[in-house]
């Protein structure tokens, strides 16, 4: 049984990153599977105060939920980001995200990071309107990267256009079955 974070970042309610999370978790039955809805969710953005950077492991002064989830991000086997583009680019809540997985960077250390767990795998599901969709692929394959800091040495993006309705991925067979292509390599 394996440990998968799936972080939905869509501020929208039934979106396709709502229903890209439902399916994922679905795929992944009998793993243990918690899903953060980002709009639900109370984190701050890193105020860049460096109190990690004298910790020997994964810590923030902050007390909100991001500071909630830093056990279960170092525990976890994967990390999936489900997320629709806003302006080219992850939405501010996505951003803010990643921003605070700074209280596992550390220079010092081997591979810039206090992760005690490495060779966990990231996926990145995206969904655009009429945007250029392999530019925001490879867009996501960067973002991806930033993950490498929670001990992520493999990352997966997909990345699907002409969703602009909320949960119109689900007409799309070929990305109902990358989402589950993708959650099986997740915990492969
Ligand atoms: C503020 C905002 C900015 C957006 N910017 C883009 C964009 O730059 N390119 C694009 O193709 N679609 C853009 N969209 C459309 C969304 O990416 C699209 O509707 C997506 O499917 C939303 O994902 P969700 O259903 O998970 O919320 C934007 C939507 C909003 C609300």
């Amino acid at each position: 049984m394996k440990k998968i974070i799936i972080i939905d970042a869509s501020p929208r309610k039934n979106g396709n990153s709502d229903v890209a999370a439902e399916r994922m978790a679905a795929a992944l039955q009998g793993n243990e599977v918690k899903i953060i809805k980002l709009r639900e969710a109370n984190i701050k953005p890193c105020i860049a105060c460096d109190f990690c950077k004298k910790q020997d492991k994964a810590a923030c002064v902050q007390r909100d939920d991001f500071a909630a989830l830093i056990h279960d991000l170092d525990d976890c086997d994967a990390i999936a980001l489900m997320t629709p583009i806003y302006f080219g680019q992850i939405p501010g809540p996505a951003k803010t995200f990643i921003d605070r997985c700074y209280a596992f960077f550390n220079p010092a250390k081997n591979y810039m990071s206090v992760a005690t767990k490495r060779g966990k795998k990231a996926a990145v599901i995206g969904f655009c309107g009429s945007g250029p969709v392999e530019v925001y692929s490879k867009y996501l394959g960067d973002t991806a990267q930033n993950f490498g800091v929670l001990g992520v040495d493999a990352t997966r993006v997909f990345m699907l256009g002409n969703v602009n309705e909320p949960g119109s991925c689900t007409k799309s067979d070929s990305c109902m079955n990358k989402i589950d292509e993708t959650a099986k390599w997740l915990i492969d």
